[in-house]
C-alpha cells in the first residue's frame, strides 16, 4: 500500500483546480460536452484573427481536425498579445555555462524574432518550407524556432548530440531549405562544435540552400561560399517589425523525429493552435503558472520537453522561462540548487535520471541553499523510482512541494497523465490521473478497461488538440504505428506504446514501453535504429539489443553480437569501442552500448524471430520462464547464459 501525500495547500494561491471535486467536475463536463468544452477552452485561451467553424472534424479519422478554419499565429500567441501589459517583463532568463546572464523581455523577445524573421524571408524562406534548426541551448535557439512560427514555416529541431549522419536523415526526410546552426557553445567549461557536424551531415544534399550560422563560441570554423550565412552580420541590418503570417488552425508548426520500434525515426507532424492551446493550458493546470513565476525547465530544446515546456508553453502563458547553456552538475553538485536560490525559482521540471544523478553525487547539497521560493516539482520522461522521489520530495522539496509525475510523449505535444498541484493525492511513482479533457484509458486489444492490479495497454481513447497529427511523409505510418493495436467500440483508438496498471483507487503506474524502444536518461532510442548501426561493423554478422535497468540512467544499452568468425567469444574491448565509434557517427553518443555480449547465436523461433523476452531477462540476470524447447536451437540460451556470467557483465 503506497503512502499518500496531500499537498500543501497554503503554498497556492488561487490554482486551476483546488480540490477533486473541481477536477471531477471538469472531467464530467468533458464527458457531457466534450466539443463544446474544448470549444469554451480554445476561445477563452486563444487570441484568434477569425473564429473556427467547426471543433473537431473526424471525417478523415485518425486524421483529426481541431478547430477547423480558425486563424491565429503561435508567435503572436506568445509575444505580441502579452505586449499589452507585460512588455518590460522577463520573457526568458538565460544563463550561459560559465555563469554568464542574459535577461530579454516580452518587447525585445519581439524585436528579435521579427527579426530572426526578417532575416529568413530574406533568404527566401516561406511559409510551408522547413528550417532545420540544430543549435545549443541559447536564446538564439528559441528566436530561430518563434520566427519560423511567425513566418509559417516548419521548424523541424534536432537535438545537438546527433550526429552527422542522424542529422543528414532527418534533413534529407524533411527536405529542408535553411538549417540554422552555431559555430558550437560551452559545456562544462569547454567550447564544442556543432558547425562541423552540419558541413559533414551537408554532404551530397542538394535541398539546403543556406546555412545560417550563430557565432557563439567564435572557435574557427570554415565558411562554405555561397551557403553559409553569419547570422551575427545580418540580424543587424533587419528590421524590428515583421507582418506575422496568418496561419489555419490546421497548418503545421513543426517537426520533431522520434524513434519508434521499427525502421527510421518518425517526422511527428504537430500544428499550430490546438498544440498552442494544450501547451498554455497545462502550463496553467500543472504547473500552476502565475505572473510573478519564474518557470525552469532543464530540457534540451531538441526534445519535445523542451519545446513544450521551455519555449511554447511559457511564452503562451506569458511567464518568464529559464534557459539553462551547461550541465546540472558543473562545476560542482550545488549548481542546479545555486541557481534556483539566485533566480528564486517556483517551478522546477526535469527528468529523474538527473535527480538520481544529483542525488547520488550530492544529497545534501539542497540544504545548503534556499530553496523555498519553489512550490511545484515536475518529471517527466521515464518511471521515477521510490528512493530519488523521496529525495526529490523531503530533501529538493522540503516536504512541501507539490511533485508532478508527468506522463506524455513526443507524439501528445502536452501532459496528458499528471497530478494537478493543489489538488491531487499523490502517490510516488504514480503519475496519478488523466488530466480533464484527456480520455487516458488502460484497456486490452478489444477495449475492455483492465480490472486492478493488470497490466494492460496504455490508449487515449478520444483524440485531443494536441495530438500528433500525421508522420511527415508517411500517413500510412502514422496509422499503422499509433492506430493499429487497439480498438474500442470498434473504432481505431490512439495507442502510446506504453503498458500500465490501474492500482485499486483507480492511479495510473506506467509500466514503461511495451514495445522495442529502449530509454535511456529519458531519450527514446529504437532497437532497430541501434541494430542498423552495429550491424554496419565488418565483423558483425547479426545482433539484437535489449533495454537493461540502470542505476542512473533508468536503462541503458544491452547489446548481444554474433560475430561472422566465432572466434573471440566473451569480451573483445577493441571490437567494442570500434562498435560504439560507428554508433557514434551513425546517431550519436547517446545510443552508445554500455554492455556487450559476443555470443554464438540468437535464441529465435522456428520462423526466425528473435525472441527478446529471454534476451531481456538474461540481462537482467532474472531466470528464464518462458519454454524454450521451441526454439530453433535451444541450446544457444544455456551458452549465452554462460558467457554474460563469465563476462561479469
Ligand atoms: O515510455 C514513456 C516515457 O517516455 C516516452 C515518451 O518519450 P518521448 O516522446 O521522448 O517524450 C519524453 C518527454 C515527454 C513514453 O512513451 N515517459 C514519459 N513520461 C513518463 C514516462 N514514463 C513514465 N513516467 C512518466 N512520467
Amino acid at each position: 500500500m503506497s503512502e499518500i501525500y496531500y499537498p500543501h495547500k497554503e503554498l497556492f494561491e488561487n490554482p486551476a483546480f483546488k480540490n477533486m471535486c473541481e477536477y471531477e467536475d471538469l472531467v464530467k463536463e468533458f464527458e457531457k460536452d466534450y466539443e463544446g468544452t474544448w470549444a469554451k477552452l480554445a476561445n477563452e485561451k486563444i487570441s484568434w484573427f477569425a473564429p473556427f467553424k467547426k471543433v473537431l472534424d473526424e471525417s478523415n479519422a485518425p486524421f483529426y481536425k481541431w478547430f477547423t478554419e480558425g486563424k491565429l499565429n503561435v508567435a503572436y500567441q506568445c509575444i505580441d498579445r502579452h505586449l499589452k501589459d507585460k512588455k518590460n517583463k522577463a520573457a526568458i532568463i538565460w544563463e550561459g555555462d560559465n555563469g554568464e546572464k542574459r535577461i530579454i523581455t516580452y518587447l525585445e523577445l519581439h524585436r528579435e524574432v521579427n527579426r530572426f524573421a526578417n532575416l529568413l524571408k530574406s533568404l527566401g524562406v516561406k511559409k510551408g518550407d522547413r528550417v532545420v534548426i540544430y543549435m545549443p541551448m541559447i536564446p538564439e535557439a528559441a528566436f530561430a524556432m518563434l520566427a519560423c512560427a511567425r513566418i509559417g514555416a516548419i521548424h523541424s529541431v534536432v537535438f545537438g548530440g546527433f550526429s552527422a549522419e542522424a542529422l543528414k536523415d532527418r534533413i534529407l526526410d524533411a527536405e529542408a531549405k535553411i538549417v540554422i546552426t552555431a559555430d558550437g557553445a560551452f559545456r562544462k567549461g569547454k567550447p564544442y562544435m556543432l558547425k562541423p557536424v552540419v558541413d559533414k551531415a551537408l554532404e551530397g544534399v542538394d535541398c539546403v540552400e543556406k546555412v545560417v550560422v550563430v557565432e557563439r563560441n567564435n572557435e574557427e570554423i570554415e565558411w562554405v561560399e555561397g551557403r553559409d550565412v553569419s547570422y551575427n552580420d545580418l540580424i543587424v541590418n533587419q528590421d524590428n517589425e515583421c507582418p506575422f503570417e496568418i496561419m489555419d488552425s490546421e497548418d503545421p508548426l513543426f517537426l520533431l523525429y522520434t524513434s519508434g520500434s521499427t525502421g527510421k525515426p518518425k517526422g511527428v507532424e504537430h500544428h499550430q493552435a490546438g498544440y498552442i492551446l494544450w501547451a498554455q493550458l497545462t502550463m496553467e493546470w500543472v504547473f500552476d503558472i502565475k505572473n510573478n513565476d519564474t518557470f525552469w525547465c532543464t530540457a534540451d530544446i531538441g526534445w519535445i520537453t523542451g519545446h513544450t515546456y521551455i519555449v511554447y508553453g511559457p511564452l503562451a502563458a506569458g511567464a518568464t522561462t529559464l534557459m539553462f547553456e551547461g550541465v546540472l552538475t558543473y562545476p560542482d553538485a550545488g549548481r542546479a540548487w545555486k541557481m534556483i536560490e539566485e533566480y528564486k525559482v517556483n517551478q522546477f521540471y526535469t527528468a529523474p535520471t538527473a535527480i538520481r544523478l544529483l542525488h547520488k553525487i550530492g544529497a545534501d547539497e539542497p540544504k545548503k541553499y534556499d530553496l523555498t521560493s519553489l512550490r511545484i516539482l515536475g518529471t517527466v520522461g521515464e518511471p521515477i523510482d521510490p528512493a530519488a522521489w523521496k529525495w526529490y520530495y523531503d530533501v529538493v522539496g522540503n516536504g512541501r512541494c507539490s511533485i508532478v509525475d508527468t506522463w506524455w510523449q513526443t507524439e501528445t505535444g502536452g501532459h496528458m497523465i499528471s497530478p494537478l498541484p493543489a489538488a491531487t493525492p499523490i502517490k510516488p511513482g504514480s503519475a496519478t490521473f488523466p488530466l480533464p479533457g484527456i480520455f487516458a484509458e488502460i484497456i486490452d486489444e478489444n477495449g475492455n478497461k483492465m480490472p486492478p492490479n493488470e497490466k494492460g495497454l496504455l490508449c487515449i481513447t478520444k483524440p485531443w488538440p494536441s495530438m500528433i497529427r500525421t508522420i511527415w511523409g508517411d500517413p500510412e505510418r502514422f496509422v499503422s504505428s499509433y492506430f493499429g493495436t487497439a480498438k474500442k467500440d470498434g473504432k481505431p483508438v490512439y495507442f502510446s506504446g506504453d503498458g500500465a496498471i490501474y492500482d485499486e483507487d483507480g492511479y495510473i503506474w506506467i509500466t514503461g514501453r511495451v514495445d522495442d524502444v529502449i530509454n535511456v536518461s529519458g531519450h527514446r532510442l529504437g532497437t532497430a535504429e541501434i541494430e542498423a548501426a552495429i550491424q554496419k561493423h565488418p565483423h558483425v554478422a547479426e545482433v539484437a539489443v535489449v533495454g537493461k535497468p540502470d542505476e542512473i540512467t533508468g536503462e541503458s544499452i544491452f547489446a548481444y553480437i554474433v560475430l561472422k568468425s566465432n572466434e573471440n567469444l566473451g569480451e573483445d574491448v577493441e571490437l567494442m569501442k570500434e562498435i560504439n565509434e560507428i554508433i557514434a557517427k551513425e546517431i550519436g553518443n547517446i545510443a552508445k552500448v554500455k554492455d556487450f555480449a559476443f555470443v554464438p547465436g540468437l535464441p529465435k523461433t522456428r520462423s526466425g524471430k528473435i525472441m527478446r523476452r529471454i534476451l531481456r531477462a538474461i540481462a537482467k540476470g532474472e531466470e528464464i520462464k518462458q519454454d524454450t524447447s521451441t526454439l530453433e536451437d535451444p541450446s544457444v540460451v544455456e551458452k549465452i547464459i554462460e558467457i554474460v556470467k563469465s563476462c561479469q557483465i
